[in-house]
């Protein structure tokens, strides 16, 4: 996610955004800008780190006491410093920065370019510039206000005018924006860290609210203009807590913004009724139909996404899917060919593997899509299509908010060629649209019962080998879930089909031997029991993963994480969070440092 700074005071504005925005730099960002007015608005911006700006500025710095800066994470246009916030509309007058998605940005872009506007940058944040000096009739708040009744998406955006200097207007809508108010100054940011060394009392913006800002203090109204009385927060965090929101770990903060990327992730992609927009996917309704068969590739837990994409696509779209280790892949020398769609998912957009295995398909004739989190990563520049997640900078190395944006990626997916093949009917469509556009509230119910997964924790922490087991979907689960307790607890564990522990590992089930078996696949339920049979004949402890309507499972299990009833088809998405935080805390009691696991790096650039 982008950050964003402001400060209205009586000291140099330019020292106090550039110093916010670097401790902002732990969300990741690829540009960096600051507008500040003295009576005429000036902007420095560059492309890469905020050294870049610094170095501007010190050539030239900007004068006055009030401004905006941003860190930005590209989402609409690569990194460059024409696409650098902040963005400011033709006269100069009006600057904005911006966080989010502007949905419906390029109705409004053709709409203002038609009225003869013309514009510096590919962004989306550029149209509301644009738009707040056409709505501007002698009232910044209201010509705000105007623009943010124009435009559909979740975002935060900041605004400043030539025509009105002494104040800061702010709306808030889904992405974060707080405010720090100080002696005779205040500030503005999209999170606490960049000014909590400044001021320890703030204002919490809420989705859809507008805030005014002056150095006297700050007004909060709804985006109606009703007033909001809203109270004082002290934080008492120290600056590390602060970065990590109040979490112990980077991890755990991610697991828990997992709602929030879910929805930012579907944001403007999915209707009601089951109809796809996906803005960087070029291929049409023809090349689809004349698939033959899906190739995907990826690696670590991108492969286990992968993996659950794999069964989506044979379920949905009856078409033949294969996912491959892309490190097995590169040298495998596949028979792909131009009917066939190939798919890398990569967090980063930089692994080694993946890369190579990903650029096996042209040499096919092979169209390939990416599934990517980074704009303008390496994977991103050598797809022919792009799916750009949204989960936003995942600093944690073991990825979790990443990988459910992979699975929101995949569903959507399925979607849009089920639909061009004949295979999802309205009825699929509609109900897997109305199971996704309520899963950020499904998992915000299961990280309330964060309990469960302690309670689990505690039990296994100081076993010596912990196996998870699935069919189907609950297979691809507990691989993921297998990998998340290996690499930040270092306790072994082994992921595998349900019914293929009596082929072998049953061997090592002993007495008190834990076994994590993941539940959601009603179809099989009674065969995945089975293999819990084998496990309770010899002893071993079971531990489930099943939903809130399942009264057979206590029978089996010693302890039970539980998620709310849902279609077997999107489970996936709710029962590996179960799963992530049981890792995260039996890591927590191990004493590991969980953010920066032993020998492991975030991106594997290497083969
Ligand atoms: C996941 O928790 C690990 N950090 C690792 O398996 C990772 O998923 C893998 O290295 C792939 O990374 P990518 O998604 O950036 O390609």
């Amino acid at each position: 996610m982008c950050g964003i700074m402001g400060y209205v005071g009586s000291q140099q504005a330019g020292p106090i955004l550039v110093d916010g925005l670097k401790r902002l730099e732990y969300r990741g960002y690829d540009s960096a800008g600051i507008a500040v007015n003295n009576g005429t608005i000036r902007v420095q911006k560059a492309e890469g780190k905020i050294a870049n700006l610094q170095a501007l500025l010190e050539k030239d710095a900007l004068d006055g006491c009030i401004g905006i800066g941003h860190t930005r994470w590209a989402t609409h246009g690569a990194p460059t410093d024409a696409n650098a916030h902040p963005h400011a509309d033709p006269s100069g007058e009006f600057v904005v920065v911006h966080n989010g998605i502007i949905e419906n940005f390029q109705a409004i872009r053709d709409e203002l370019a038609a009225a003869g506007a013309e514009f510096s940058s590919e962004t989306d944040s550029e149209v509301l510039a644009h738009l707040v000096a056409r709505e501007y009739d002698g009232d910044l708040v209201a010509a705000v206000r105007k623009t943010v009744a124009l435009c559909e998406g979740a975002y935060a955006m900041v605004v400043i005018s030539q025509r009105e200097p002494e104040k800061i207007v702010a709306v808030r809508k889904i992405s974060p924006l707080v405010i720090g108010l100080g002696e005779g100054e205040t500030y503005l940011a999209s999170d606490i860290p960049a000014v909590l060394h400044r001021t320890r009392d703030f204002l919490i913006i809420e989705d859809d609210e507008m805030v005014i800002v002056t150095a006297e203090g700050a007004r909060v109204e709804t985006i109606e203009g009703d007033p909001v009385v809203r109270e004082v927060t002290h934080i008492d965090w120290d600056a590390e807590q602060a970065e990590k929101g109040g979490y112990d770990h980077f991890m755990l903060k991610e697991i828990h913004e997992q709602p929030t990327v879910i929805a930012e992730t579907l944001q403007g992609r999915l209707d009601e009724d089951g109809t796809v927009w996906l803005e960087d996917v070029e291929f049409d309704d023809e090349y689809i139909a004349d698939l033959t068969g899906v190739w995907i590739t990826a690696c670590g837990t991108a492969y286990h996404a992968g993996l659950i994409g794999q069964e989506i696509f044979r379920r949905v779209l009856r078409l033949p899917t294969n996912v491959e280790y892309a490190h097995e892949l590169r040298y495998a020398d596949p028979i792909i060919g131009p009917r066939e769609l190939m798919i890398a998912i990569s967090q980063s957009g930089e692994t080694a593997d993946t890369l190579a295995a990903a650029r096996i398909a042209p040499d096919h004739g092979s169209r390939m899509l990416a599934i990517t989190n980074v704009v303008g990563s390496t994977l991103s520049r050598y797809a022919d299509d792009i799916f750009y997640t949204r989960a936003g900078p995942e600093i944690s190395v073991a990825s979790t908010k990443a990988y459910i944006a992979m699975l929101i990626a995949q569903y959507l997916l399925a979607l849009r060629l089920g639909a061009a093949r004949g295979t999802v009917d309205s009825e699929l469509a509609q109900r897997v649209a109305h199971g996704l556009h309520r899963m950020p509230g499904a998992i915000e119910e299961v990280l309330s019962r964060e309990h469960e997964a302690v309670a689990v924790a505690e039990r296994i922490v100081d076993a010596d080998d912990v196996y998870f087991i699935g069919r189907g979907l609950d297979y691809a689960i507990a691989m993921e879930g297998s990998l998340k307790l290996k690499e930040i607890s270092y306790l072994h564990s082994e992921a595998m089909p349900a019914g293929e522990l009596k082929h072998g590992t049953l061997a090592l089930i002993t007495d008190g031997v834990p076994v994590v078996v993941v539940l959601t696949q009603r179809a099989v339920y009674d065969k995945t029991i089975s293999a819990v049979q084998e496990v309770k004949a010899r002893g071993g402890m079971i531990i489930a993963v099943a939903y809130d309507t399942d009264t057979e499972i206590e029978k089996y299990a010693e302890l039970v994480m539980r998620i709310p009833d849902m279609d077997d088809l999107l489970a996936p998405v709710a029962a590996v969070v179960p799963l992530q935080l049981l890792a995260y805390h039996v890591a927590r009691l191990r004493g590991h440092d969980i953010d920066q696991p032993r020998n492991l790096a975030k991106s594997v650039t290497v083969e």
